[in-house]
């Protein structure tokens, strides 16, 4: 465990988080940095054990920040972006313009020039119109290049997964139909294009999944497509969506053994159409970096409503834990300090004006809770920072990448000042 109990308090790596929380004050965003790590070690050593030609894309929306792609770079992984800004951040951070994908499903002309300027020459075309937008920009900008692309199609499978963030299916503002011919007119203009070089197929069918079904489903549905229309590639990209734990009962997606299945499964059916396999690629974003944190807040308010509820105010809230109130997600809420005595089941909620700035319902915290204690929360490490917001002008909190030996600021908590830096004075 990332995050354990010892010598009466919960640590991290051999650090205390009330010393952390104390050196860079609360909310504070705590990375264990060698499970990051070891994420994309475990996906590199996985794919690599079925002989193939691989790469593992980062889904930077999940967390981005330059260390964080520093940390990528050097675990050799590649790197998708869907914003201008996620693409400077990967620049600026030094990330290599040759390993950046850029995904959305609407990019700008903006975001599109500003790519193609930067050298980025790998697009993963979301809607017929971007392909003449991309074609006369890059005749524009890059005329002596090929920029590969990439479609993305709705291989429609079913996903057990909350709504917002189930992608694969025909009713979506994302992707390509196979069934009413959006991917195969999407392959015959590409194919007229002068500047864009068809490579393959990209689909993302959803996040949060705790089973290989459906990238099997997809695989048997995008085969029987290509063999249908005769459509060659040479990449295939699965996406991301690989679930992680945030509270008991959730299934992390068994890594090893999922992909055992969903690679075996690609190779029987590229072997039964008489074909080579692909160059598969894979788009993992939440189980690099979810389970790899915690937030840590400061209790303030303790309101007791005898014979309803207690509620428990931390010091911050929707505006860095927004998916509680936007999807209905459950936390894992700890006392920093271990409490071996009595708890009380009590809502733990933040401070911002909102009934739905909500942390946790019916959390099982010592009984004695008090101001001024810690409380941490964990699996906080994807699509929390990233999803943050100023509302009530809060301040984003920082965040902090801890290792064997060194616990280091990585992002600095925003200041009064910058909130109202662009405001017109
Ligand atoms: N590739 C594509 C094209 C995607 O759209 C996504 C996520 C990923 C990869 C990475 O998926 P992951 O491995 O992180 O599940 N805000 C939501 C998640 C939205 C995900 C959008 N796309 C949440 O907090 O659950």
């Amino acid at each position: 465990m990332t995050f354990n109990y010892s010598a009466g308090e919960l640590q991290i790596r051999g650090h205390k988080i009330s010393d952390i929380a104390k050196e860079y004050g609360t909310p504070v965003i705590i990375y264990d940095e060698l499970y990051m790590t070891g994420m994309m070690k475990k996906y590199h050593n996985i794919l690599n054990s079925h002989n193939l030609s691989y790469s593992v894309s980062y889904a930077s929306k999940a967390f981005s920040s330059i260390q964080m792609i520093k940390l990528l770079d050097a675990e050799n992984m590649e790197l998708d972006v869907v914003s201008i800004g996620e693409l400077y951040t990967a620049l600026t951070a030094g990330f290599p313009v040759e390993d950046i994908h850029f995904h959305g499903n609407n990019k700008t002309p903006h975001e599109i020039e500003y790519a193609l300027d930067s050298g980025v020459r790998f697009f993963i075309i979301d809607g017929l119109d971007e392909i003449g937008l991309i074609d006369s920009l890059a005749g524009d900008l890059a005329p002596d290049d090929l920029v590969k692309v990439l479609i993305r199609i709705n291989p429609s499978v079913e996903v057990n997964t909350h709504d917002y963030i189930s992608t694969g299916q025909e009713d979506s503002k994302f992707g390509l139909s196979l069934s009413n011919g959006a991917a195969k007119i999407a392959i015959d203009l590409i194919d007229k294009s002068t500047h864009l070089d068809f490579k393959g197929i990209h689909y993302h069918i959803g996040s949060q999944l705790d089973d290989s079904t459906p990238f099997v489903n997809a695989i048997t549905n995008v085969y029987a497509w290509l063999d249908e229309h005769d459509i060659s590639i040479e990449i295939l990209n699965m996406g991301g969506g690989f679930g992680v734990k945030y509270v008991d009962g959730d299934v992390r997606f068994p890594i090893e053994s999922g992909f055992d299945r969903i690679i075996g499964h690609l190779k029987a059916v590229a072997a039964e159409s008489g074909r080579g396999m692909p160059h598969i690629m894979i788009e993992p974003g939440r189980s690099i970096a979810a389970e790899a944190a915690i937030t840590v807040y400061e209790v303030g308010t303790i309101k007791n409503i005898p014979g309803v509820r207690k509620y428990v105010s931390i010091d911050g809230g929707m505006s860095d834990h927004i998916r509680t109130p936007l999807y209905g997600a459950e936390y894992d809420v700890l006392p920093v300090r271990e409490a071996a005595g009595d708890r009380a089941a009590v809502n733990v909620v933040g401070k911002l004006c909102e009934s739905g700035d909500i942390i946790g319902q019916g959390k099982k915290l010592p009984a004695d809770l008090k101001r001024g204690d810690l409380l941490a929360v964990r699996t906080t490490g994807a699509y929390h920072y990233s999803m943050a917001s100023n509302y009530n002008q809060m301040q984003k909190p920082a965040v902090v990448f801890v290792g064997e030996s060194h616990v280091r600021q990585v992002i600095k908590r925003q200041t009064l000042e910058q909130l109202i830096e662009n405001d017109v004075m």
